[in-house]
C-alpha cells in the first residue's frame, strides 16, 4: 500500500518533527511559559503549512491562541474538522522524572517493545494531534486526500478551554463541518484497539474552612478551638457514604441506570483486573459498591480530592492550631449531570455540613459535560474501517473517565458528533511523570488516520 510506504520511508521525519514540538514547553497553566506557549502555536501553524494546507492562521483570543488551517479540495466533497491541543500540563513534580521532560528521549519499555518518547505533552496531545498533520501530509503527497480537511488546535485545552467555547460559537460558518475527528483518548492496546464512545463530565471545586481569625498554641487553644483541618477532613470523609456512593443530595437525580445488557457488554472489553492492581501496585481496587472497576470509571460519577494544604508541613514538629484549611474537590460527572447544576448542590451541601464553629468558602473552578458518542453514525463505521483495515480487528467501543469538555460542545454548537479516535496507553503517565508515547502508536495512529478519511468519504458517498 503506497500510504504505508510513505509512512515507513518518512518515519524518521515524522518522528524528529514531533521531538521538536516537544521541546517546547508550552505548559498553559503556568504563566512562567507564556512565551513558550505562543512559540508552539507558531510550530504548529509552520508544520500546517509544511503540510499542505491552502492557508493557516494564528486566531488570537483573551488567552493563549487557536491554530486554525484548512485544505478544501472540493467544496462538494466531506469535511473533516480536527481538534487537538499544544497546550501540556505541568511537568511538577520534576525529581520524579528519569529524563527531562521537554528533552525528549525514546526508550524501550514493557508496553512498547519498539520504543516510547519519553517527554511531557507526548501522549497529551502534541503526539496525538500531530499524526493528524502527517496522515494529511501523506494522503496529499500521495494524491489520495479525497475530503476537506480543517485543523483546529488550541493552546488552552489543560486550562479549561474557556477561549475555545467562545471562539467555536462565534466561528460556526468556519468550523462547518461534516464530523469532528479527535485523537486526544486512550486505547485499550495495539492488540485490542478500541475507540472512545463516552468522556466524563468534570465539576472542579476548591474550598478553604477557616477556624480562628490566625494560627494558635495548640496546646493552649486545642480542644478549645475547633481546628479547620480536623473538622475539613472530617467534612470530605463525609461525602461518600460506606457503600462509597457520594452523600450530596441529589447528586445522582439524573445518572442514568444502564441496563444488564449494555453493562454486560461494555464489561467483555478485555481488562485483566489482576494486571492493573499490579501496575498501580495496589491490593485491591476501590470504589462504588455494586459496580465494576469498568464500570466505575466509565459510567459512575466520582468525588476525588486532587489537594489538601494547611497546617505546618516543615521539618520537624511545630505545635500549631491552624487558621485555614483548603483543598480542591473534583467530580467527575456522567451525562445528564449538568456540571453547574452540580456545583451548586455541592456548595450548598458542603456549607449545610460546617460545624457553626468554622466559616467555609467554595469556590468553582472550570467544568464541563460529559459526552456519549452514538455508534451509529457514518463518522464511527468511518473510524472502525479503519481499524479493521490498520488492524485487522474490529474496534471495541470503550468509555474513558477523562473529560474534554468542548466535546459536548460541538455537540450543542456545531451539531457534530466527535469521533474520539486515540492512540495512547492508560500507563503512558499522561499529567503524571515520566509521560510516554509509543513510537508504534505513533505510526500507526497515522495510518489508521489516514484510512480514517478513506473509509468516511466512501461511506459519505455511499449514503447520498
Ligand atoms: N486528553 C485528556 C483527557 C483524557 C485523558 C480523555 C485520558 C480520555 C483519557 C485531556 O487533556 C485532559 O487532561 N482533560 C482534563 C480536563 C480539562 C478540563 C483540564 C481531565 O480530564 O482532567
Ligand atoms: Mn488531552
Ligand atoms: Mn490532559
Amino acid at each position: 500500500m503506497e500510504l504505508k510506504k510513505y509512512i515507513e520511508s518518512n518515519s524518521k521525519r515524522f518522528l524528529d518533527e514531533l521531538l521538536d514540538l516537544l521541546r517546547i514547553p508550552s505548559v498553559s497553566a503556568d504563566p512562567a511559559y507564556k512565551e513558550e506557549v505562543f512559540t508552539a502555536a507558531e510550530y504548529v501553524k509552520n508544520s500546517l503549512e509544511a503540510a499542505g494546507v491552502d492557508h493557516a492562521e494564528i486566531c488570537q483570543t483573551d488567552g493563549y491562541p487557536i491554530v486554525y488551517g484548512e485544505k478544501i479540495i472540493d467544496p462538494a466533497a466531506p469535511t473533516v474538522l480536527v481538534y487537538g491541543h499544544y497546550d501540556v500540563q505541568p511537568a511538577d513534580p520534576l525529581n520524579l522524572w528519569d529524563s527531562p521532560p521537554f528533552e525528549p528521549v525514546i526508550k524501550k519499555t514493557a508496553n512498547h517493545p519498539n520504543g516510547a518518547i519519553f517527554a511531557r505533552g507526548s501522549a497529551d496531545d502534541k503526539g496525538q494531534f500531530y499524526m493528524h498533520v502527517k496522515a494529511f501530509e501523506a494522503m496529499l503527497s500521495n494524491g489520495q486526500l479525497n475530503c476537506n480537511v480543517k485543523f483546529m488546535i488550541e493552546g488552552e485545552e489543560e486550562v479549561g478551554s474557556e477561549n475555545l467555547d467562545v471562539f467555536v460559537r462565534n466561528n460556526q460558518e468556519k468550523l462547518k463541518a461534516d464530523v469532528v475527528l479527535i485523537s486526544d483518548t486512550s486505547m485499550i492496546s495495539l492488540e485490542h484497539p478500541s475507540v472512545t464512545v463516552g468522556l466524563k463530565g468534570l465539576a472542579y471545586m476548591e474550598v478553604e474552612v477557616t477556624g480562628p481569625n490566625k494560627d494558635l498554641h495548640s496546646g493552649t487553644f486545642g480542644g478549645a478551638v475547633a481546628n479547620p483541618i480536623n473538622i475539613l477532613c472530617k467534612m470530605i470523609s463525609s461525602l461518600h457514604d460506606e457503600d462509597n456512593r457520594i452523600t450530596i443530595p441529589g447528586f445522582y437525580d439524573n445518572v442514568e441506570d444502564y441496563s444488564e445488557a449494555y453493562r454486560n457488554q461494555l464489561n467483555k472489553a478485555p481488562f485483566d483486573e489482576g494486571d492493573y492492581r499490579k501496575k498501580l501496585d495496589i491490593k485491591e481496587t476501590y470504589g462504588e459498591k455494586g459496580y465494576t472497576t469498568i464500570e466505575r470509571v466509565g459510567i459512575r460519577p466520582t468525588l476525588d480530592v486532587n489537594g489538601i494544604w494547611g497546617g505546618y508541613i516543615g521539618e520537624g514538629a511545630k505545635t500549631v492550631l491552624p487558621s485555614k484549611a483548603n483543598a480542591k474537590i473534583s467530580m467527575r460527572l456522567v451525562p445528564n449531570q449538568d456540571h453547574k447544576a452540580i456545583a451548586k448542590l455541592f456548595e450548598e451541601h458542603f456549607k449545610s455540613i460546617a460545624p457553626p464553629a468554622v466559616k467555609v468558602k467554595v469556590v468553582p473552578h472550570h467544568g464541563g459535560q460529559a459526552a456519549v458518542i452514538p455508534t451509529d453514525s457514518i463518522g464511527y463505521k468511518a473510524a472502525e474501517a479503519a481499524i479493521d483495515e490498520a488492524f485487522g480487528k474490529k474496534a471495541i467501543p470503550t468509555r474513558e473517565g477523562g473529560s474534554i469538555p468542548i466535546t459536548a460542545l460541538f455537540q450543542q454548537v456545531l451539531g457534530l458528533d466527535p469521533i474520539l479516535l486515540g492512540f495512547g496507553l492508560d500507563t503512558d503517565g499522561i499529567h503524571s511523570p515520566n509521560e510516554h508515547y509509543g513510537v508504534d502508536n505513533y505510526l500507526k495512529g497515522i495510518e489508521t488516520i489516514a484510512l480514517f478519511f478513506k473509509h468516511y468519504h466512501r461511506l459519505s458517498n455511499k449514503d447520498e
